[in-house]
């Protein structure tokens, strides 16, 4: 049996199309024991933590920026959801996960 650590690939839809997306362009999905964080971007899909690494709020209640950046509601700073980097410049870093989509389904691993 593989550690509780080591990420595993989850699936988490059948299809894009059965994410439960958000109108802000934003779903929710659970990978594992993860709450993750799926949003559009122009090259696909991203897959980050459901929680800001600043305080803990909800980031699927913040929005995408028009650079993909994902901004967190609640003091507005802005991560990339490819890498995690902390594009507004406070220094914290975002948990992203490597997200894949076949014809088997949508997968996350996390
Ligand atoms: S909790 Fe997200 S920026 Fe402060």
């Amino acid at each position: 049996m593989m550690p509780a650590t080591t990420p595993q690939w989850h699936r988490v839809a059948e299809h894009p199309d059965g994410l439960p997306w958000q109108p802000n362009g934003m779903a929710v999905v659970q990978a594992g024991e993860r709450s993750v964080c799926i949003a559009r971007h122009r090259d696909g899909y991203r897959a980050f933590a459901h929680r800001c690494p600043h305080a803990g709020a909800l980031l699927s209640e913040g929005w995408i920026d028009a650079l993909g950046n994902v901004v967190c509601p609640l003091h507005r700073y802005r991560f990339d959801t490819l890498r995690g980097r902390n594009t507004s410049g406070e220094g914290y870093h975002l948990k992203t996960y490597e997200l894949r989509v076949d014809a088997d389904g949508v997968f996350v691993r996390a």
